[in-house]
């Protein structure tokens, strides 16, 4: 678009001076002009928010290709606390025998399915083992140090979730003899570690809200708090409309206030130097 300017030079003594004709190419009027530098900002804000979030894939990616996170924890390769003598490993489904995928999953229905019918979710045998031997997941595996009997378990995944790099801790079983030892607690310590160690924004999980073991573990002990993306946030004027909540925990990035936190409650002298965790406090 082009605009002419007509100038007309002052008059003197009744004889125009002048005109002068300017010609102003590709300007286009102010409200335009507005409008398309929104319209810019817009189109740049898009192509930053693809970046940042092709970045978080590939991080993601990368967390995922790790094949052992053990190795840099070999502290919390054994628990050996209140009666349990208890050794850890982490693996995905490509290397978890079926008779441990197969032992998880009935853990899982024997611990929670009542607990899904009761709050009117669908429980479904075949949706629930996909689900659990997802190639996604990834697990931690706890089972007696001597008679290699599996005790418990964790399945994670690393995901975007609501474009936020997390560990989504989408189980933790623990079959009964197992329970109230401190093992809950450690592998979820483990797990921050974990998560902190794949550089991820925080620990996500959904809990019903009347397990109320499962709540007081998680929120009182552990501190995790309401998440963002939890039903009381996006929709707060309905809250008995949800049976569940979605809770997380920060692992704040390179601040090193995971290490600090756990060196607090979990001994730090063993827990982080000593693989025989034989003061482990929980
Ligand atoms: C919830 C669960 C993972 C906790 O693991 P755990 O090893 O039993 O827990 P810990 O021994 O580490 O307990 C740590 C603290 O959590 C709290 N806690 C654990 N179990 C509790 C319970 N049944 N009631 C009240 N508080 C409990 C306590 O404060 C406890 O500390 P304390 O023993 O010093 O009082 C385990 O009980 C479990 O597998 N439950 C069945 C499955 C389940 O509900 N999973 C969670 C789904 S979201």
């Amino acid at each position: 678009m082009q605009r002419l300017i007509v100038h007309a030079l002052k008059e003197k003594d009744g004889f125009l001076l002048g005109i002068v004709i300017k010609v102003k190419a590709n300007m286009p009027p102010k409200q335009t002009q507005k409008k398309l530098s929104k319209a810019k900002e817009k189109k740049l804000k898009r192509k930053q928010e693809q970046a940042e979030i092709a970045l978080l894939l590939k991080k993601i990616k990368s967390a995922n290709e790790v094949e052992d996170y053990m190795v840099h924890f070999a502290p919390f390769k054994t628990y050996s606390q209140n009666g349990l003598n208890a050794k850890i490993s982490y693996g995905s489904p490509a290397n978890t025998s079926p008779d441990d995928l197969q032992w998880m999953f009935q853990l899982l229905k024997d611990n929670m399915e009542e607990i899904y019918r009761s709050n009117d979710f669908r429980w479904k045998d075949r949706e629930k083992f996909e689900e659990l031997s997802h190639e996604s997941s990834r697990y931690l595996i706890a089972r007696d140090a001597i008679s290699e009997k599996p005790l418990g378990f964790v399945s994670l995944r690393f995901d975007l979730d609501d474009d936020v790099d997390v560990v989504y801790c989408y189980e933790i079983q623990l079959s009964v003899d197992a329970r109230r030892k401190g093992l809950g607690k450690f592998l979820m310590q483990l797990l921050e570690l974990i998560g902190h160690k794949a550089n991820m924004t925080k620990i996500v999980l959904t809990v019903f809200k009347d397990n109320l073991a499962s709540n007081h573990f998680f929120r009182e002990k552990l501190r995790y708090k309401e998440d963002d993306t939890s039903p009381l946030f996006f929709d707060p004027m309905n809250p008995d409309d949800y049976t569940y909540s979605i809770i997380s925990k920060e692992l704040l990035l390179g601040g090193g206030k995971v290490d600090k936190q756990i060196k607090k409650t979990a001994a730090p002298e063993t827990v982080l130097t000593n693989t025989t965790n034989t003061t482990n406090t929980n």
